[in-house]
């Protein structure tokens, strides 16, 4: 998705969270070209602590900006929700886990989340788009709850 298409009321919101599925993206891609445990085990790590803050800032603040916009929207809702558990299990999993799972349990957290990211992008975000849902406020909620969570998990 090019930001630079995003009308303005919509571009704000929608680039901080393009940006930080671009930052998990490349954390997947650097777990991957990782040779040592050491370096794998703080990849993943560092994953997880963004994808929290993440889905914490679509759940607390997106999803519900969104709610009651269409039905179409709603259904995309009520299926992310559905997603952001699964994940959320995996989570938990890859930061309490045996050290043996990990490759394994990292290997399907990311494909799992790359397809949840994909369908945001191509139907999600666009389908707000089209609906002209304002999001000038919920950009700087966005922004302000994710440093602040972020502060509290560094
Ligand atoms: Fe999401
Ligand atoms: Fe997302």
């Amino acid at each position: 998705m090019d930001k630079s298409k995003i009308p303005t009321e919509q571009r704000a919101a929608l680039a901080l969270l393009l940006d930080d599925h671009r930052a998990v993206k490349k954390l997947f891609k650097q777990f991957e070209d990782a040779k040592e445990d050491a370096d794998k085990q703080s990849i993943a790590e560092e994953t997880c602590r963004q994808l929290t803050v993440h889905a914490q800032i679509e759940e607390e603040i997106f999803y519900p900006a969104l709610r009651g916009v269409s039905d179409k929207i709603d259904d995309m809702l009520d299926e992310a929700k559905v997603e952001h558990g699964v994940a959320k299990d995996l989570i938990a999993e890859i930061e309490s886990g045996e050290k043996e799972m990990l490759d394994a349990r990292y290997k399907v957290l990311s494909e799992y989340v790359g397809h949840h990211v994909e369908e945001e992008e191509s139907e999600l975000f666009p389908a707000v788009i089209r609906a002209k849902v304002d999001l000038a406020d919920v950009a700087q909620q966005l922004e302000s709850r994710k440093s602040e969570l972020l502060g509290e998990t560094a």
